[in-house]
């Protein structure tokens, strides 16, 4: 699994710090974890893509429930 999480400076101002520490904290196995360059949808950040699949409006309290919603169900 490939999770790239936006560092650009809007997302980083919403926390996207605080989301990578929480993906960290699920143990994933195998997981490649990259930060991202600016997604071009700033106003709709924090934008995460799990397997090329967008994101958005990612929180630090939210993110985990999407990552497993997504391991679940595969979206
Ligand atoms: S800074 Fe994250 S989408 Fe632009």
């Amino acid at each position: 699994m490939v999770i790239r999480i936006c560092m650009g400076s809007s997302c980083h101002l919403k926390g996207s710090y605080q989301v990578v520490e929480k993906v960290k904290e699920l143990g994933i196995k195998d997981l490649k974890l990259l930060g991202s360059l600016c997604f071009g949808k700033c106003e709709r950040g924090i934008n995460i893509e799990i397997d090329g699949k967008l994101f958005s409006n990612v929180t630090p309290e939210n993110v985990k429930n999407i990552v497993k919603k997504f391991i679940k169900e595969g979206e």
